[in-house]
């Protein structure tokens, strides 16, 4: 059986805003995703970038943008960020009251649809929705800011979504945010998460794309049970 290739994927919450494009680039070639997180200080308490740095940003990089929508009303705003090329737009299931619809909006926009699940959220309801993402995002902290400790109970609903997926013969990433660390990035991986994002791991060590590597080589360890 072959294992399908893992995704990692630096968060720039935790790059210096000063200097996004060579903090991008620092990660171009190491990296499959560059995830960026963008709060509205409503669905969140924090606050971060919006659309005009995506636009931007999209020019200095060639990694694919995994956009992670921590905002209200993400059907009025969702959309712009597929026109603005991104490769995945993830919005959170506790913030749209019709997830289908507006996944139906992001694929005929161009980009492939993303339902993230909060701490708090159960997965159970969203399970029947997974034909219609491409990603399903599982926070392993509570959404709004990035360094907070990595909460393994949060592992259940990856198992809950693999045995899902696995027994559904879905084609969906199962991706982790939230304290995904060399010390933490195996246990997601065993649990069946296959794109795991980072922020504080990447940004925060003196060689973000070494990190990059070392959290790829653990994942896949981990995957692979080897
Ligand atoms: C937080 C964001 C995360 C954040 C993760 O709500 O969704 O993507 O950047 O940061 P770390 O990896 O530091 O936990
Ligand atoms: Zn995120």
């Amino acid at each position: 059986m072959t294992v399908p290739p893992l995704i990692v994927a630096p968060s720039i919450l935790a790059a210096d805003f000063a200097h996004l494009a060579a903090e991008v680039r620092a990660v171009e070639h190491a990296a499959d995703w560059l995830h960026v997180d963008v709060m509205d200080n409503h669905f969140v308490p924090n606050l971060t970038i919006g659309l005009p740095v995506v636009q931007s940003l999209r020019a200095a990089t060639e990694l694919p943008f995994d956009v992670h929508l921590m905002i209200e009303d993400p059907r009025r705003w969702a959309p712009g960020y597929a026109d603005a090329g991104a490769y995945n737009v993830t919005f959170h299931a506790e913030a749209c009251d019709d997830p289908v619809a507006l996944a139906k909006d992001l694929r005929s926009a161009g980009a492939k649809a993303g339902l993230a699940i909060d701490r708090d959220t159960p997965i159970e309801p969203y399970l029947d929705l997974l034909p219609s993402f491409d990603t399903l995002l599982i926070m392993t902290i509570k959404a709004g800011f990035g360094g907070q400790r990595f909460i393994p109970q949060l592992l259940d609903k990856v198992r809950a979504a693999r045995r899902h997926v696995d027994s559904g013969h879905l084609e969906l990433r199962i991706e982790v945010d939230g304290g995904i660390a060399a010390d933490t990035i195996e246990q997601a991986a065993a649990a069946g998460a296959d794109a795991f994002v980072a922020g504080t791991a990447v940004y925060g060590a003196d060689d973000p794309a070494e990190a990059v590597r070392r959290l790829r080589a653990l994942a896949e360890r981990a995957a692979t049970g080897v």
